[in-house]
């Protein structure tokens, strides 16, 4: 495409990169959410940023966004933008982690083209030039979770299957009497991962990354603690984070790894710490093998099945 130039996005894109992600709601509106319900809103500037978050995440508004982007900048991920005469019309971000192989994985946690600019070939770009980046970085893998129909885009462009994982819910009840709980967000400082045992949906570093070193300072964020630590329970550790659902105030998002290969007894511990935590819930992914060996001994509930990708620098 004529005049279309792939970078390195900056703090100074932020704006652009808001435009980029909004011209593209799931179904072109914006909603409000005030008591929890949901209803169609006139447009951006009539909701809070907390809303405007709801609408799509931290790409919603320039305030978030801002914070997100410093954050990913700051920790060594790399967002890239698709710049056409001065106007970004896409980005894909990338973030790259040591995962259990102790090998460095590159992860597309995010890719959007302009409502207005799909389907010219942009995309295409983008992703190109994020195999060059990541190959160029050091990266052994590029992986994505790519939505059901872009499975055969990401194959073109020589992705392939890696991963099978089944998203699940499950009660959150006080199953193990000792556990010891240590709160500590210091254990992924060098980016260094165990086996994720529990919440692959995107990369170990994606999900440091969004869910543990991105604050917000308004209330909705930080008056729900989101814990992070290490649990030691019948001999095995567990470093973990419990976040709360978006929403569904009273079910925890579950990750976490582990030394050890998954077994029936992390589970376990993870339904006891999130009912001490005060959740009813859990929400949490396993890969598809562990979920049909363990389904018949642990209370699980199914919600939907997902793959995740990878391609060899
Ligand atoms: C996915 C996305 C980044 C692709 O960028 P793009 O510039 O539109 O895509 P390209 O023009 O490079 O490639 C187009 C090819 O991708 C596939 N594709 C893209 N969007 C598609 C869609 N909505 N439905 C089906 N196939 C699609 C098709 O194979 C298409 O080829 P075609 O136009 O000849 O049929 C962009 O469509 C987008 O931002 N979508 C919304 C967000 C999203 O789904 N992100 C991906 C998360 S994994």
């Amino acid at each position: 495409m004529k005049e279309l130039i792939i970078r390195r996005g900056e703090l100074k894109d932020v704006a652009q990169i808001v435009d980029v992600h909004c011209s593209d709601l799931e179904d072109g509106t914006w909603y409000s959410f005030k008591g929890g319900i949901r209803n169609e809103a006139a447009g951006p500037s009539s909701l809070s940023l907390y809303e405007r978050w709801l609408n799509g995440g931290s790409w919603m508004s320039k305030e978030l966004c801002s914070v997100y982007l410093n954050n990913l900048l700051l920790n060594g991920h790399i967002p890239l933008v698709a710049e056409q005469r001065g106007l970004i019309v896409g980005e894909v971000e990338l973030f790259f982690g040591w995962e259990s192989d102790g090998k460095l994985y590159a992860h597309i946690g995010v890719a959007q083209v302009h409502k207005a600019y799909q389907r010219k070939g942009i995309g295409i770009m983008l992703i190109k030039e994020a195999i060059n980046v990541a190959r160029r970085r050091g990266a052994y893998y590029l992986t994505v979770r790519p939505r059901e129909y872009l499975k055969d885009y990401y194959k073109d462009l020589g992705f392939s299957e890696w991963l099978k994982t089944v998203v699940f819910s499950s009660e959150a009840s006080p199953y193990i009497s000792k556990i010891v709980w240590e709160e500590d967000s210091t254990y992924f400082n060098k980016k260094k991962f165990l086996h994720f045992i529990m919440g692959q949906e995107q990369s170990s570093a994606q999900i440091w990354q969004i869910f543990h070193q991105n604050h917000f300072a308004l209330p909705e964020f930080t008056s729900e603690p989101i814990h992070t630590g290490k649990a030691i329970s019948q001999n095995q550790e567990i470093l973990a984070i419990f976040y709360p659902h978006v929403y569904c105030g009273d079910m925890a998002n579950v990750y976490a790894w582990s030394g050890n290969k998954i077994n029936t007894a992390h589970i376990w511990t993870m339904l006891t710490l999130a009912y001490h935590f005060g959740y009813a819930k859990v929400r949490s992914l396993l890969l598809e093998d562990s979920f049909d060996m363990m389904k018949a001994k642990l209370p699980l509930e199914e919600i939907e099945r997902q793959e995740i990708f990878r391609v060899e620098l």
